[in-house]
């Protein structure tokens, strides 16, 4: 039984690769796609499901539990490492070419669910915001300390604010915490409500915070850089993205490759959720799919 529902898994699973012996999953969180992908194997090629070797990685500490709980059902079928996907080239040495490799980027639920970590406009926390708090500065070192320019700067690319607007938003968080500092998200909150907006509006501030606090386009970058190295020939990499930025890079990087003549789309036209799986889980409204096949 699946415990959640992984995004667009089905249409994953259709263009997985076959012989398909060793696959990499670096953002596992539940290993909800896993999951699916052995369920399915089980039943349509039950020699593959048998000798299939995960790879998993995930930054955040918080998904250990789950992955031994995994674990403990696919004893032998997979390894996991507490690290960034972005470390791909390493995690490849020490095991070996991938036949697939699959990002489903974006957070998880338990870190809104989770009130204590500052991914909520909702609950009052320290704005911690850090995927693994074992590195990266706290998102409010980046509101207290950084300058004008760079949280404009910040602004303007991740929460696709106008040059004006940003600076009208940072004017007021500065002139803010001079008089005390922006420690909560409840400060942070309330800050950014004395200036009339919505929360629509504010958990898009959050979203650029929380890009900015944990690198994540600097993570994507070196994957993108990176990961078709880490490919047998015939393998593939599957990209789920959320936020446009995301989605932009990961498709010229993508079209990069291609012209290159050693890689090939396996879908000319990005994959995205039909209605009745937005229906059934909102979160996955805004994936986008993308998936490149390693030819020679
Ligand atoms: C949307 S969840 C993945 C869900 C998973 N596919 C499933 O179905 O269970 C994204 C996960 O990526 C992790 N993550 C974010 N940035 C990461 C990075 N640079 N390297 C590895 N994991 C990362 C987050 O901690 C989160 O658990």
């Amino acid at each position: 039984m699946l415990r959640h529902h992984p995004v667009l898994a089905k249409e994953t699973y259709e263009n997985l690769p076959h012989p398909l012996r060793l696959s990499f999953d670096g953002t596992f969180w539940h290993g909800g796609h896993v999951e699916y992908f052995f369920t399915h194997l089980e039943q349509d090629n039950p020699d593959e499901c048998k000798n299939l070797k995960i790879v998993a990685c995930d930054v955040d500490e918080k998904v250990m539990a789950k992955w031994k709980e995994f674990v403990a059902q696919r004893k032998n079928q997979i390894s996991f490492y507490h690290s960034s996907y972005a470390n791909i080239k390493e995690i490849s040495q020490k095991e070996w070419l991938f036949d697939f490799m699959l990002l489903d980027l974006w957070v998880n639920l338990e870190h809104f669910k989770d009130g204590s970590r500052g991914f909520s406009i909702k609950s009052d926390a320290p704005l911690d915001m850090r995927f693994d708090t074992s590195k990266w500065q706290l998102a409010s070192h980046l509101i207290n300390k950084w300058s004008k320019e760079e949280l404009e700067e910040m602004l303007i690319k991740y929460g696709d604010f106008t040059p004006r607007n940003a600076e009208y938003v940072v004017k007021w968080i500065i002139e803010k915490r001079k008089k005390s500092p922006i420690e909560t998200t409840s400060d942070l909150t309330t800050t950014l409500h004395e200036l009339w907006f919505w929360d629509k509006r504010i958990a898009v501030i959050f979203q650029a915070i929380r890009i900015q606090t944990n690198h994540e386009l600097d993570q994507l970058e070196t994957f993108l850089k990176d990961f078709w190295e880490c490919l047998n020939i015939g393998g593939r990499c599957a990209i789920m993205t959320y936020h446009s930025i995301e989605d932009r890079m990961t498709k010229i990087a993508f079209k990069e490759l291609e012209e290159s003549g050693n890689f090939h789309l396996v879908n000319k036209k990005v994959i995205q959720p039909n209605y009745k799986e937005v229906e059934a889980n909102k979160a996955a409204r805004s994936a986008k799919l993308r998936i490149i096949e390693k030819v020679k």
